[in-house]
């Protein structure tokens, strides 16, 4: 009798195994529908001159697109080809940043800009199939959307062919049943005016230059926010070295027990902003920032003092991970 309930409960433990298998399999290749922005290159001299702007500054591609070996260029906040490449080491397995550059075959030139424009804020990829959430570009605006690919169409094309990401077993089931296409938060605005206000402060920290996102605790292997808004406390391995070294981000919530930012005026923000990079093993895109305007810091200054105040001490700022 138990022998046969033993092999009963085995049969069906291993039918449920083979059917989480396919599913796990054929969901490797959902498709997703999201709307086309309404985008098109623009020539003018303004607009590729923000592009230009946006790219090499607030909006960091340079930090995951640059060109691999180019660390010393991209940490001095230098224009690196984005020719793709970088290999994020995550617990789903591997993804690797593309080649952004105009090139027809190994980079994005043969891609309609309403479908790259799509990608960045809908977070489905120009196939329909799901773009992992890396960049905070959701609510980006359609002004800044259309700088930005205008800017990098006019980029020298490289063919630099980049591998094909690769999912372990958890990559896949994650994939298949654990997340969504990230997308806008809220109705994403035309344009938005470029000032010192805190309004313009809380877009760059959370809609260019991903402040929130790494001062944010999130999960590794969703990328879903856990902690309080801009608290800090998400650990982001060293880009130098991986398997050693990581920083767990500051918090930059104004509280005045725990808050990073206590006791900095907004002068001493701007300063720290201009001497770049001071821990090597620091994921934050230092070099990038530096390119950031006066105006541009003054606004995220501004607009990092009037966040929720969360009291979230943070010891340390650079481990050690044990091997
Ligand atoms: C934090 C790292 C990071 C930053 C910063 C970043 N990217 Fe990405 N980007 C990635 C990764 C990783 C992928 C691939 C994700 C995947 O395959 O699911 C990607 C994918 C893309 C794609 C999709 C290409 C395709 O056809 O699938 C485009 C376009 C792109 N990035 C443009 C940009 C631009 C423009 C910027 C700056 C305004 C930028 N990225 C900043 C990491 C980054
Ligand atoms: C890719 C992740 C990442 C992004 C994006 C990021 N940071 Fe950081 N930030 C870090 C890490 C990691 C540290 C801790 C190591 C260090 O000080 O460089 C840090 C440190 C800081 C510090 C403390 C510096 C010091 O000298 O103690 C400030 C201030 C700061 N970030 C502000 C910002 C602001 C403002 C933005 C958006 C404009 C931002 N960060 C975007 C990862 C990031």
């Amino acid at each position: 009798m138990l022998k046969r309930i033993l092999k009963w409960t085995g049969i069906l433990l291993l039918l449920i195994a083979i059917g989480i298998t396919i599913a796990v399999a054929t969901r490797q290749n959902l498709k997703y529908d999201a709307p086309y922005p309404d985008i098109a290159i623009s020539t003018d001299s303004t607009v590729l001159k923000r592009g230009e702007y946006l790219v090499y500054g607030p909006g960091h591609c340079a930090d995951c697109h640059g060109k691999v070996d180019m660390l010393a260029e991209k940490e001095r906040g230098d224009i690196v080809p984005l020719e793709g490449g970088f290999k994020f080491n995550l617990p789903v397995g591997y993804v690797y940043a593309p080649n952004i550059t105009p090139d027809k075959e190994a980079g994005i030139g043969n891609i309609p800009v309403k479908a790259l424009a799509r990608a960045l804020r809908y977070g489905v990829k120009p196939d329909g199939s799901i773009l992992f959430d890396f960049m905070p570009f959701h609510n980006t605006s359609d002004e800044d959307m259309t700088a930005i690919f205008s800017y990098l169409s006019t980029m020298q094309p490289v063919n630099h062919p980049v591998p094909e990401s690769h999912l372990n077993v958890l990559g896949k089931v994650v994939k298949a049943f654990l997340i969504k296409p990230a997308g806008p938060t809220a109705e994403v605005p035309k344009s938005v005016k470029e000032d010192t206000s805190v309004e313009y402060g809380k877009y760059l920290a959370n809609s260019v230059a991903n402040c929130r996102g790494c001062h944010t605790n999130r999960d590794l292997k969703t990328g879903a926010f856990i902690g309080e808004d801009f608290a800090g406390g998400f650990q982001i391995e060293s880009p130098i070295d991986q398997a050693h070294f990581a920083c767990i981000t500051p918090n930059l919530t104004p509280d005045k027990e725990t808050g990073k930012l206590a006791g900095w005026t907004e002068d001493v923000f701007i300063k720290r902003f201009r001497m770049g990079k001071l821990i090597k093993h620091s994921a934050m895109p230092w070099g990038p920032f530096r390119r950031m305007s006066d105006d541009n810091l003054k606004a995220i200054y501004r607009y990092l003092q009037t966040v929720k105040p969360v009291k979230n001490k943070i010891e340390k700022t650079l481990i050690e991970l044990e091997a």
